[in-house]
C-alpha cells in the first residue's frame, strides 16, 4: 500500500466531499451545493417527481416529500389509470404532452404515424463526466448526473443532465433526445429544464427594456396564470433578458428566499411560469417554440441549451453573488478569466464615420497620456463605409481613410504602448457591398419577397457552412494582419425574413443560426486565444451566458448617460458580474439623452464596470484632463476590487429611490469601495446613511470620501450674496473666480468597526438644499454622486499620514 502524505489525504478528502454532492438513495436523487438541496425521485410508475429545491437539508427518506392525493381530483386524469396518479397535480421533473398533464409541457415530439402523445418513463441513471456538446456550456462542475427516460412506443430516449456547482450554489440542467425509432420524428417544443413547486406569495422579477434602456428591473406578483418572457428577434434580446428571479413577496436585497434562472443561449428563448389554481407553479426555460420545428431523423440526437438555477434564503444580493461567482468561475474561460481588464478608448462617439489616421492617432496619443491602455477603432474602417448604408461584408481596409492600412495603424498604436482593438459586425451584409454583388445568396431573405431591413442591412446566412467559412477566413486574416488584441463584435439588427438556402426545414432556421454563430466563435477564439472579445448588439441586445462563454465582456448599452446607466447597470448586476459590463465615460450633452451631468458622476458610475472612454480626449479642458488622469490612476489601483470583488446593491435600489449605492468588497475583506448615486436634488431629502455588510465584524476600518472638487458655478447667482462686490453671472470675473477658487469639499472620514458599518452604518454630511453652505455640507445637486473608500484601519499608517498632512 502506498504511503499516504498529508497532502494526498487532503486531496482524497476533498474528492470524497465533492463526489458526494450527488447522493442517490433508492431512486431518489439529492443534489447538494454548499447551501442548497435539490431533490427528486422516480416513482414506481416511471414518473420523475420533483420534491424540493431550497436551503440545504438532511434527507432520510422520500415519504414526507411525496404528494398525497388519495381523495381524487375532479376533472383531472389518472396517469395510465394508476391509483393516485393525478398527473395534472403532481410536481414533475419532466412533463410531456398527451397523458393528462394539461399545464405548459416541457417537451412535445410528434411521430408521423402515432401523433402527439409522449410517454417518457424512468429507466436509470449514471454519474458521468461533463459531456462535450456543440453548444456553449458551463465547465468544471463538481459532478454530473444523467437520468435516462424512455418513450418505448415512439422509441425516443430522453436524457436529463444535472451539473452541480457546489461553491456557486448553482445547479445546471439540460436535455438530450435521441431518436431510436425507424421513423423521422418532429420536435415541436423542447425546454432545457422544468421545475414544479408550490407557489404561495411569490413575485417575479424580470429584466426588461429596449435599445438604450436595457435590463430595467420589474416586479409583479405571481398569481394564477401563465407568465411568459421571451425573445422572438433571433437574439436573446434587450426586451426581456433570459435571467429572471422568483422570490418571496417580502424578499429584499439582504433577506429572504429567491430563485434565479438563466440560460446559456443567445437565440430565441422562452421562460414560462404557470401558476395553477392549486398554487402549483411550473417554471420552464428553453429554446422558444416560436417558428421552431426540428426534424429528428433515425439515430439523430438533439441537445438543448443549458439552464442555470440558483437559490438563496439570504436575499437578492446573495442570489446575485451566486450568479457572479458562477459566471466568473464557470462561464468565462481562457486567458481573460479572472484577469483585470484594460481601460479602453473607443473612437465611435468622438468621430463616428468621419476619421482618418491622423485623427485616430491624436485620440490614441491623448488617451495614452491620460493613462488609457487600449485603443479601439470602431465602425467605418472598411470597404466604402462612410455612413451606415454600405460595405458590411467587405472586410478590407478603407484606403481613403487609412491609406497605409490597418497593420500600420496598429503598429503605430502599439508603439505608443497601447493595445490595439478593432470593431467588426461579421453577421451582417449591406446590399451596397462587394460581397453582396458577388454572393447575394449569402444574405438572409425569402425568395420572391422584399426583405425588411434594420439599420439598412441584411443578415448573413450563418446556417450555411460556406458563409461561416467565408467569415472565419476573412476575420482570421484581419485579426492576424492587424495584430489585434481586442475585438468588439457588433450585431445591429434583429432577424426577419428567416430562410436558409441550404436548410430542408425552415423551422430550424433560428436555432441553426445560433449554432452557426457558436461554431464561428469556437474557431476564432481557439485561433486567437489572447484576444479579448467584447460582445455588442446595439449595446445590450445580446447580453447572455451563451456569448459570455466566448466573449468575457459585453457592451452593456449604447446609452452612456450617467442617470440611465444607474438603472441599466443596477438591473444587469442582478444576473451578471461587473467583470462583464463595459461602461464608458462619454461627452456631454450625452449623445443619447442630451443630458449634461458632471464628469465625476460619469466616472463614478463607469468605474463600477469595465472602465472605458468614448469621447474626443483632445476636446477636454486642462482641468478635465487632469480629472480624467486622476480617475484612471485611481481606477487602476482599485479595479481588481471593482471588477472581481463581492458586489452588493443598497436597499432600496435606484428602482425604488432617488438615490442608491453599490459597493464591492475585496476578497481579503480589507477594502471596500462604495459608489453613491443621486438622480435629482429635492429639498428635505432623507438623510443618507451608508451601511456595509460583508466586512469583518471585529476589524477596524477607516471610511472616507474621495474628495470631489466643487465648481462654484453650481451656485449661480448665490455667489453675489457672499462677495463684497456684485459680479455679472457668466461674465469674465465670474468665470475666473470659478476657475481659481474651489470651496473645500466635505470630509466624511470615520474610523468604525465592521459590525458598526453593518448595523449602524455611517451617516453622511447633510446635502446642500437651499438653506446654507459650508465645508460640512455635501454638494451633490442633480446627478451628483460620490465614491467612498473603506480600508482596513492601520493606526501606524494613519498617524504617519496625519503627520505628513499637518506638515503640509
Ligand atoms: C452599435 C454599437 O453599440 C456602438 O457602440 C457602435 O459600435 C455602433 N454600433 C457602430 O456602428
Amino acid at each position: 500500500m502506498p504511503f499516504k502524505t498529508k497532502k494526498s489525504r487532503l486531496v482524497t478528502a476533498l474528492k470524497k466531499r465533492s463526489e458526494n454532492m450527488i447522493r442517490i438513495i433508492n431512486n431518489t436523487f439529492v443534489l447538494l451545493t454548499e447551501q442548497t438541496s435539490y431533490i427528486f425521485s422516480a416513482n414506481p410508475n416511471g414518473l420523475l417527481l420533483h420534491h424540493y429545491y431550497g436551503p440545504r437539508i438532511p434527507f432520510i427518506d422520500v415519504r414526507p416529500f411525496e404528494k398525497k392525493l388519495h381523495g381524487g381530483a375532479g376533472t383531472s386524469c389518472l396517469y395510465e389509470g394508476q391509483e393516485n396518479q393525478w398527473i395534472d397535480l403532481l410536481d414533475l421533473e419532466a412533463s410531456f404532452v398527451g397523458k393528462g398533464d394539461f399545464r405548459e409541457p416541457m417537451i412535445s415530439i410528434s411521430h408521423p404515424k402515432l401523433g402527439y402523445t409522449n410517454n417518457f418513463k424512468y429507466q436509470g441513471y449514471e454519474l458521468i463526466k461533463e459531456p462535450i456538446e456543440d453548444l456553449p456550456t458551463s465547465y468544471d462542475s463538481n459532478q454530473t448526473l444523467r437520468i435516462d427516460l424512455y418513450d418505448d412506443l415512439y422509441a425516443i430516449k430522453m436524457e436529463l443532465y444535472y451539473k452541480v456547482f457546489e461553491k456557486a450554489n448553482v445547479i445546471t440542467k439540460y436535455v438530450k433526445v435521441i431518436n431510436e425509432s425507424k421513423d423521422t420524428l418532429t420536435i415541436h417544443k423542447i425546454m432545457s429544464h422544468q421545475i414544479d413547486m408550490q407557489a404561495s406569495n411569490l413575485s417575479l422579477l424580470s429584466f426588461d427594456g429596449a435599445w438604450a434602456k436595457e435590463r430595467h428591473r420589474h416586479s409583479q406578483p405571481l398569481t394564477q396564470g401563465i407568465y411568459v418572457m421571451d425573445s422572438k428577434s433571433g437574439v436573446s434580446s434587450n426586451k426581456h433578458n433570459p435571467f429572471f428571479i422568483v422570490k418571496g413577496e417580502s424578499t429584499s436585497e439582504f433577506h429572504g428566499d429567491a430563485y434565479g434562472f438563466n440560460l446559456v443561449y443567445s437565440g430565441n428563448y422562452t421562460s414560462i411560469i404557470e401558476v395553477t389554481p392549486q398554487q402549483n407553479m411550473r417554471i420552464l426555460q428553453g429554446i422558444n417554440p416560436y417558428c421552431f420545428e426540428w426534424t429528428l431523423k433515425t439515430k439523430k440526437a438533439f441537445t438543448t441549451p443549458e439552464a442555470v438555477l440558483t437559490f438563496t434564503n439570504q436575499g437578492l444580493n446573495s442570489l446575485s453573488q451566486n450568479m457572479h461567482y458562477f459566471v466568473n468561475q464557470h462561464i468565462v474561460r481562457g486567458l481573460w478569466k479572472n484577469r483585470v481588464r484594460p481601460i479602453l478608448i473607443n473612437n465611435w462617439e468622438a468621430t463616428y464615420f468621419n476619421f482618418n489616421e491622423k485623427k485616430l492617432i491624436k485620440i490614441a496619443q491623448g488617451a495614452k497620456d491620460l493613462g488609457v491602455e487600449l485603443f479601439v477603432l470602431d465602425d467605418g474602417w472598411f470597404g466604402n463605409r462612410n455612413n451606415d448604408q454600405t460595405s458590411l461584408g467587405d472586410w478590407y481596409v478603407n484606403t481613403k481613410k487609412l491609406p497605409k492600412g490597418l497593420s500600420t495603424l496598429s503598429k503605430k498604436i502599439k508603439k505608443m504602448g497601447l493595445m490595439f482593438g478593432l470593431w467588426v459586425e461579421p453577421e451582417m451584409i449591406n446590399e451596397q457591398s462587394e460581397l453582396y454583388k458577388a454572393h447575394p445568396e449569402y444574405a438572409v431573405r425569402v425568395p420572391g419577397r422584399t426583405p425588411s431591413t434594420g439599420r439598412n442591412q441584411l443578415l448573413l446566412d450563418l446556417t450555411n457552412k460556406k458563409v461561416r467559412q467565408y467569415l472565419i477566413d476573412q476575420l482570421s486574416f484581419i485579426f492576424k494582419n492587424a495584430q489585434v488584441d481586442y475585438v468588439k463584435w457588433d450585431f445591429n439588427r434583429n432577424m426577419t425574413d428567416m430562410y436558409g438556402t441550404t436548410l430542408k426545414n425552415q423551422g430550424e432556421f433560428f436555432h441553426k443560426y445560433t449554432l452557426g454563430l457558436y461554431a464561428i466563435l469556437k474557431e476564432l477564439t481557439k485561433a486567437f486565444p489572447h484576444v479579448l472579445f467584447e460582445s455588442c448588439a446595439s449595446g445590450g441586445n445580446r447580453f447572455d451566458l451563451g456569448m459570455l462563454c466566448y466573449m468575457p465582456q459585453v457592451w452593456t448599452s449604447d446609452n452612456t448617460d450617467y442617470l440611465e446607466r444607474i438603472y441599466i447597470q443596477t438591473g444587469t448586476s442582478y444576473g451578471y458580474p461587473l467583470s462583464t459590463m463595459g461602461a464608458h465615460v462619454s461627452d456631454v450633452p450625452n449623445h443619447q439623452t442630451l443630458r449634461t451631468t458632471p464628469l465625476e458622476s460619469r466616472f463614478n458610475i463607469s468605474c463600477f464596470g469595465l472602465l472605458g472612454y468614448e469621447l474626443d480626449v483632445k476636446r477636454l479642458t486642462l482641468s478635465e484632463s487632469e480629472k480624467v488622469r486622476n480617475h484612471i490612476r485611481w481606477y487602476k489601483k482599485n479595479r481588481k476590487t471593482l471588477q472581481y470583488g463581492t458586489f452588493y446593491r443598497s436597499d432600496p435600489t435606484c428602482f425604488d429611490a432617488n438615490s442608491s449605492y453599490f459597493y464591492c468588497i475585496n476578497n481579503q475583506k480589507e477594502k471596500a469601495i462604495v459608489g453613491f448615486y443621486q438622480a435629482l436634488l429635492h429639498p428635505s431629502l432623507p438623510e443618507d446613511i451608508i451601511k456595509i455588510k460583508g466586512l469583518v465584524d471585529n476589524k477596524k476600518y477607516i471610511f472616507t470620501n474621495i474628495k470631489q472638487p466643487i465648481n462654484l458655478s453650481i451656485f449661480g447667482g448665490l455667489i453675489n450674496l457672499v462677495l463684497p462686490i456684485q459680479i455679472t453671472l457668466n461674465g469674465k470675473i465670474h468665470r475666473i473666480i470659478c476657475r481659481l477658487y474651489h470651496p473645500k469639499p466635505e470630509d466624511d472620514t470615520y474610523i468604525v468597526y465592521g459590525k458598526t458599518l453593518n448595523y449602524a452604518g455611517v451617516r453622511l454630511h447633510q446635502q446642500f438644499m437651499g438653506t446654507g453652505f459650508n465645508d460640512k455640507v455635501r454638494v451633490l445637486g442633480d446627478f451628483g454622486s460620490r465614491l467612498y473608500v473603506i480600508n482596513h484601519f492601520n493606526m501606524k499608517k494613519y498617524r504617519l499620514k496625519r503627520k505628513q498632512l499637518s506638515r503640509g
